[in-house]
C-alpha cells in the first residue's frame, strides 16, 4: 500500500520487517516485541498495547486475542459484503485468513486491487469459529501501519450549511480520533481522512487517503506510538457497539477505500473521483447526463399551489431546464415541518388534481417531473403515527429526542421497512416520475428498539443503517429509470455508502455561491464533481443574506450537477436570459463534469480566490471557473498557473484568445483577471491541432 514497487523489493521488505519485529507467540519473554509490530489487524490484551482493530468477548468474559496468519488465497473480482454498499468492480481480491485459537475467532481480511486504479478496497469477515456465542465489541474495517514521518492529518470537518472544510493538523503522540455518533456520517465530520507526508500539498508529495463506504456512525483513529510509528484504522464506531455472534455466524464489516498518491492531494482526489464513478455509483446513472433541475424549495417553501408551481414550470421550460422537482409539502397535512411525514399521499386540497395535474403540466411543456420524499421519518402528527406509534424510535415510557419536530422510523424492523417500501413505491408506480430527492433531516438518537432483546441494543445503530440500505436497495432497484438524488438536510450524509444508491447528493443547504466555493472544494477531496448537486439560488441569499451576481452563481453551480433553486417566474427578463445562456453553456461541458479530471487551482480557504478546472481524459478540452471570494488587495499571485493540461499540446483559451502550450500554462500561467469581490470568470480551453 503505497508507491508501486517491484516484486523483489517487496520480498526484501517483507523479510526485513519480519526480522525487525519477529513476534514470539509461544509466551517467552520476548513476547512484548509485538507491541511495535506493524499489523494488519490489531488485537487486544495479548501484548499489543495499541488500540485493537477487532475485539471479541467469550462467554466466560475473556477478551484476549492474538490473530495469526493461517492461510490466503487470491480470487478474481470483488467481495460483496451482505447488505452493504461496496465496490462493484475490481480485478483481484486477496483473502488472508487469521485465526486465534483462544477466542475461537476467524477473521478473513480482504484486499481488492485493480491495475487501473490506485484505490485499495479493504474489509473483513469476522466469524465465530467456536461452539458458544461470542460478543463482537469492535469490528473496524481496516488497519494500516505507516513508518515514522512528519505526518499531517487532513480531515473534513463542518456543520449544517458549512460542510466539509479541510482542516490539517499535526499528529502528536497518542490517539487522534475523528468520528460520528449521530447514526449518520454527519455534517460535522466526513468519514474520510488523509495523511500528508513531510510537507505534501495539493500538487506534490505523498498522501494516503482513507474513506469509509459507510453512512452510519463511524470512527477513524490515528495512533502515533512512542517510536513514531502510526497505526491508522477505522470502521463502524465501537462506542456502544456489541454484536452477538452465535456459533458459526459471521459479521461483515463495511468496506474502506484506501488510496495513495505521490503527487499531492490533487491526484488523490482524481483517483477517488474515478473510483466512485466507475466502481461505486449505480452504473445506469454514473456517467449518464444529469437533468438540469429546477427545485421549488427556496422558491415557495411549504406555501405553494397549482398556480405557483405552474408559473415556475412554464418559465423553466422556456429557458431549457428539463426537470421540475417538487420539494417538501405535497403530501398528508404538511404546511410546516411539524406534521405529515409518513403520509405519502398527495394533499389534493393544496394541489388540485393531485400530482397528475403537475406532471401533466410538466409534460405539456416538454419537462420531466421529480418528487421529494423523506421516507425514513415520521411526524408524531401524522396518520402513520396514529396507526403505528410503535414504528417510531422511542423507548416506551420516555420522551424521545425530537429533531425538526420529527422522529425516525425504526428501520431495524422489517415490517416498518415493508410499510415504507410500499408507500413510496405506490407513488412511484402510479405517477410518471423520473427523479426522486430522498431527504433525511435529523440525526439518530434514542438508540433503542423494542424489537431487539435487552442484550442486543449494542447492535441497534448499525442495524438501523443496514435497514436503511435495505430500503435504498429495494426502492432504487425497483425503479431503475428514476434518478435518485440523496439529501440529508443538505450534506449530513455525503459519503461513498450513499453514492452507491444515489449518484448525486444535495451538497449543502447553503447555496450561497461564495460559501459554496468552500463547501464544494472540500467535498471534492474525495468525491467527484458529478456527485454534488449545485444550484443557483436567489439573492439576497436565504442563508447568508449575501448578494452575488447571476454570473458568479452560475459559474460556481456549473462545477457539479447543476440546477436552479429559486422562483424562475419572478426573475427579471435579463436574469431569465442569463439562465438560458447558463443552461446552454452547461450542456456543452456536462460531459466534463461527468467524466473529466478535476484540478483545484486556487484554494478558497487561502487567499482571496477560488478556481477549479475540469480536463477531459484525453486532455484535448478543459473548462475552468473561478471567482474572487473576498477582496484582499495585492495578496495573491498576479498569475494563474493552469496545471493539468498536456505539456506537449498547444491550447487556445476561447475567452482570452491566448494560444500557448500546456507546459507554459503550468509553469508561468496567464495573468490573473482583475476581479472585483465576488466577480467570476469562466474559460473554455481547447487543443489547437498541429497542421
Ligand atoms: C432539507 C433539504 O436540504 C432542503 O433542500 C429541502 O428539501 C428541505 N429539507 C425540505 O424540508
Amino acid at each position: 500500500y503505497g508507491s508501486k514497487i517491484s516484486e523483489s523489493d517487496a520480498v526484501w521488505l517483507a523479510g526485513r520487517i519480519g526480522k525487525a519485529y519477529q513476534p514470539d507467540c509461544e509466551g517467552n519473554n520476548t513476547d512484548l516485541d509485538i507491541d511495535n509490530m506493524p499489523s494488519e489487524c490489531g488485537f487486544a490484551y495479548r501484548g499489543d498495547f495499541r488500540e485493537p482493530t477487532v475485539v471479541t468477548e467469550r462467554a466466560d468474559g475473556a477478551s484476549m486475542s492474538r490473530y495469526l496468519y493461517a492461510s490466503h488465497k487470491i480470487s478474481e473480482g470483488v467481495f460483496e459484503p451482505a447488505g452493504l454498499p461496496h465496490a462493484r468492480r475490481g480485478d483481484k481480491t486477496l483473502y488472508v485468513t487469521l485465526r486465534d485459537g483462544f477466542s475461537d475467532t476467524e477473521i478473513v481480511l480482504y484486499y481488492t486491487v485493480s491495475d487501473d486504479s490506485d484505490v485499495l478496497v479493504r474489509g473483513s469477515v469476522i466469524k465465530n469459529a467456536g461452539k458458544t456465542a461470542l460478543k463482537l465489541k469492535k469490528a473496524f474495517s481496516f488497519c494500516t501501519e505507516l513508518f515514522a514521518a512528519d505526518w499531517k492529518l487532513l480531515k473534513l470537518e463542518g456543520n449544517w450549511v458549512a460542510e466539509r472544510s479541510p482542516e490539517i493538523t499535526d499528529l502528536g503522540h497518542g490517539v487522534t480520533k475523528i468520528q460520528s455518533l449521530r447514526g449518520a456520517s454527519s455534517h460535522q465530520m466526513n468519514p474520510f481522512a488523509a495523511l500528508l507526508r513531510d510537507g505534501a500539498d495539493e500538487f506534490s508529495g505523498e498522501c494516503y487517503g482513507f474513506q469509509l463506504i459507510y453512512s452510519g456512525s463511524w470512527a477513524i483513529t490515528a495512533e502515533r506510538n512512542n517510536i513514531n510509528q502510526l497505526r491508522i484504522q477505522g470502521g463502524v464506531n465501537d462506542f456502544g457497539f456489541c454484536w452477538k455472534l452465535g456459533a458459526g455466524e459471521s459479521f461483515h464489516t463495511p468496506q474502506a477505500a484506501l488510496c495513495y498518491s505521490s503527487e499531492g492531494m490533487g491526484k488523490l482526489s482524481r483517483e477517488y473521483a474515478d473510483f466512485i464513478r466507475e466502481r461505486i455509483m449505480p452504473p445506469a446513472h454514473a456517467f449518464s447526463t444529469r437533468p438540469i433541475v429546477v427545485n421549488n424549495w427556496e422558491a415557495t417553501y411549504f406555501d405553494f399551489n397549482n398556480e405557483k408551481l405552474f408559473a415556475i414550470i412554464d418559465e423553466s421550460a422556456k429557458l431549457g431546464i428539463d426537470t421540475f422537482v417538487l420539494d417538501d409539502g405535497w403530501f398528508g397535512v404538511r404546511d410546516s415541518d411539524r406534521s405529515g411525514l409518513g403520509d405519502w399521499v398527495v394533499n389534493e386540497k393544496k394541489l388540485k388534481g393531485g400530482l397528475k395535474a403537475v406532471i401533466d403540466r410538466c409534460k405539456s411543456k416538454g419537462m420531466k417531473f421529480g418528487l421529494w420524499f423523506e421516507p425514513e421519518m415520521i411526524s408524531p402528527d401524522s396518520d402513520l403515527y396514529r396507526a403505528h406509534p410503535d414504528y417510531a424510535i422511542c423507548k416506551k415510557g420516555t420522551t424521545p429526542v425530537y429533531g425538526r419536530h420529527q422522529l425516525c422510523l425504526d428501520l431495524t424492523r422489517k415490517e416498518v421497512r415493508d410499510c415504507v417500501v410500499e408507500a413510496v413505491s405506490k407513488v412511484l408506480r402510479e405517477n410518471e416520475i423520473s427523479y426522486v430527492k430522498w431527504d433525511y433531516n435529523r440525526d439518530l438518537a434514542d438508540m433503542y428498539s423494542e424489537s431487539l432483546p435487552a442484550d442486543g441494543m449494542g447492535e441497534f445503530t448499525h442495524r438501523y443503517m443496514l435497514g436503511a440500505y435495505d430500503l435504498f436497495e429495494r426502492i432504487t432497484s425497483a425503479f431503475l429509470n428514476i434518478l435518485f438524488e440523496g439529501c440529508a438536510g443538505g450534506g449530513r450524509r455525503f459519503d461513498a455508502g450513499m453514492l452507491y444508491y444515489f449518484p448525486h447528493i444535495w451538497t449543502s443547504d447553503n447555496a450561497d455561491a461564495v460559501e459554496r466555493t468552500r463547501i464544494q472544494y472540500g467535498t471534492s477531496y474525495c468525491y467527484p464533481l458529478s456527485a454534488m448537486s449545485c444550484h443557483v439560488s436567489v439573492c439576497p441569499n436565504h442563508q447568508t443574506g449575501r448578494t452575488v451576481s447571476f454570473d458568479t452563481r452560475g459559474a460556481v453551480a456549473s462545477l457539479g450537477s447543476t440546477g436552479y433553486e429559486l422562483d424562475i417566474s419572478k426573475l427579471s427578463e435579463q436574469e431569465k436570459q442569463k439562465v438560458k445562456e447558463q443552461v446552454e453553456s452547461y450542456k456543452k461541458i456536462a460531459d466534463l463534469v461527468l467524466g473529466g479530471d478535476l484540478y483545484r487551482l486556487c484554494d478558497p480557504f487561502e487567499g482571496d480566490r477560488f478556481c477549479e478546472m475540469i480536463v477531459s481524459k484525453d486532455k484535448t478540452r478543459a473548462y475552468l471557473a473561478g471567482t474572487r471570494t473576498k477582496y484582499l488587495p495585492r495578496r495573491n499571485s498576479s498569475h494563474l498557473r493552469i496545471y493539468g493540461l498536456d505539456e506537449n499540446k498547444t491550447y487556445k483559451i476561447t475567452e482570452t484568445g491566448d494560444v500557448v502550450s500546456g507546459k507554459v500554462l503550468a509553469a508561468a500561467g496567464i495573468p490573473f483577471r482583475e476581479l472585483r469581490e465576488y466577480e467570476s470568470f469562466v474559460y473554455h480551453i481547447e487543443e489547437v491541432k498541429k497542421k
